[in-house]
């Protein structure tokens, strides 16, 4: 055919091209996954304002984000920066981190302490230890080390003070710290495994400590024992602090995915067959549960209308799925293919807004409508965890810049995942929404609609 005839056809060829354009991502080349992730978060970040460092203010009609979502954005940067080496955001992590860090050096800032979750705090020193496990900079002058943050953290969560004394649910973290808070009489699995997690990534940054393992193994044991980790692992929400025995089904992705991290942390320090079986169990279910088609979806609201918190639970899902394959490395061979399948579905979603290239919630192959700072750092995390961490990322200013050489490609052990279709018939999903009695259920989303606030 002869070129175009007409200048009439140009215009045409052009909004083709438009539509087609979005994010452009091959999960099997380390480069293209880094530039992609790189526009990722550019959009992320245009969802904070600075005005409160930490904070990302959500205009209506999104609706508020809470505090922690900020804990969430910084671990999300530091991983970026891991994994990418582009540092031009540490000053703004850096500053972001410490302004939250409170008078106590714990991240709980009085403006936000009466609402504030022992997951959100958790959230939040989780981050603080991603900057020191990955060598990020230390503030200096008088700000405490990123260390120090997160073992204060742990160190108040292992008091008795924010644990149920009496009853069933004896020994359990408490959903929220103060006694006048909503969440005080909930005991919500997501503050004992972020408690966990926490715990169990700090026992690699001192191995003599004998006292860490102990408290994160006291942890399993009680959810297991409590059944809120069953024997199918499952992974269930939580009950209230009266009454243990009655727990709410509902199953949220990060939930099972720092369960899964910690225990895979536990396995790495101590080689105990225990801990293999369950990091094993984990692995399986959270993928048949939270990957239905290979691709991650947060089951308990995506069919329906997820809350703003929940925008960012497959943030967390992806991020510690690929941590458990770094300290677990034989789980990899069913890990790594569904992050691939699902990093590629998430990419996809990436052709809305103005820019076209703003990410959806909803992994469909198409832009849902729903944009946010949950569906960008979710994306952000699908795209990362394919990416293995660089060690010693020079901070910008300090002169250096990335040292490490990233000109391997992701490495795949297996070939992708048959993304068979087991969704919504698997037993756990049925759980989710058929097993759950119509009072649970109201408290549940009573529960979820206060969940993390
Ligand atoms: C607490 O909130 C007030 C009022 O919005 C603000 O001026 C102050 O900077 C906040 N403090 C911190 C530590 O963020
Ligand atoms: C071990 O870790 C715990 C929790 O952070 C801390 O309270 C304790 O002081 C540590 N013990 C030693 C001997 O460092
Ligand atoms: C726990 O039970 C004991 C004995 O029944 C009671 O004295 C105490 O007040 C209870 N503590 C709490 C925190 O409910
Ligand atoms: C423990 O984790 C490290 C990476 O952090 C990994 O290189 C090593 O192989 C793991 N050890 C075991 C026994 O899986």
């Amino acid at each position: 055919m002869a070129k175009f005839s007409s200048l009439s056809l140009v215009p045409l060829f052009l909004s083709a091209t438009r539509v087609l354009a979005g994010l452009q991502v091959d999960v099997d080349d380390a480069a293209s996954v880094k530039k992609a992730a790189a526009l990722v978060a550019e959009d992320l970040m245009s969802f904070y304002t600075g005005e409160i460092p930490g904070i990302l203010p959500g205009p209506p009609p999104e609706g508020d984000y809470y505090p922690w979502t900020g804990g969430a954005l910084w671990a999300a940067m530091l991983d970026y920066r891991s994994r990418t080496g582009d540092t031009q955001y540490d000053e703004k992590i850096s500053e972001g981190l410490q302004w939250q860090r409170g008078p106590g050096d714990d991240f709980l800032p009085q403006n936000w302490s009466i609402t504030t979750g022992n997951d959100d705090q958790a959230i939040w020193a989780m981050a603080a230890l991603l900057a020191a496990e990955t060598g990020f900079a230390e503030a200096g002058g008088d700000n405490p080390k990123w260390l120090t943050l997160a073992q204060n953290v742990f160190d108040e969560q292992s008091t008795e003070a924010r644990r149920v004394v009496n009853g069933s649910c004896a020994g359990a973290l408490r959903w929220q710290i103060f006694a006048t808070s909503n969440g005080y009489n909930w005991v919500a699995t997501s503050s004992n495994v972020a408690y966990a997690n926490l715990g169990a990534g700090l026992s690699l940054q001192d191995r003599q400590n004998e006292t860490l393992p102990k408290l994160v193994e006291d942890t399993f044991d009680w959810l297991e024992t409590s059944k809120f980790i069953d024997g199918n692992f499952n992974v269930f929400d939580g009950a209230q602090a009266s009454d243990c025995s009655k727990i709410n089904k509902v199953q949220f992705s990060y939930i099972s995915a720092f369960a899964l991290e910690s225990a895979a942390i536990m396995f790495n320090t101590t080689a105990d067959e225990k801990w293999r079986k369950l990091v094993d169990g984990l692995t399986k279910r959270t993928i048949d549960v939270f990957f239905p088609d290979g691709v991650a979806k947060e089951v308990a609201c995506e069919s329906g209308m997820c809350n703003v918190d929940q925008t960012f639970f497959k943030a967390f899902l992806h991020r510690s799925l690929a941590s458990t394959m770094k300290v677990a490395p034989h789980t990899a061979e069913s890990i790594l293919p569904v992050l691939k399948t699902s990093a590629a579905a998430a990419a996809k979603s990436c052709t809305g807004g103005d820019n076209k290239r703003m990410c959806g919630l909803t992994w469909s192959g198409r832009f849902d409508g729903l944009e946010g700072a949950g569906s960008q750092i979710s994306v952000l995390g699908a795209l990362l965890s394919l990416l293995p961490s660089e060690k010693s990322v020079d901070s910008a200013g300090s002169g250096g810049s990335e040292t490490s050489s990233s000109s391997s490609s992701t490495t795949s052990p297996t070939t992708t995942a048959d993304g068979s279709s087991e969704s919504s018939t698997t037993p756990g999903n049925a759980g989710v929404h058929t097993g759950v009695s119509a009072v649970a259920l109201l408290t549940s989303l009573l529960f979820t609609s206060l969940m993390l606030n």
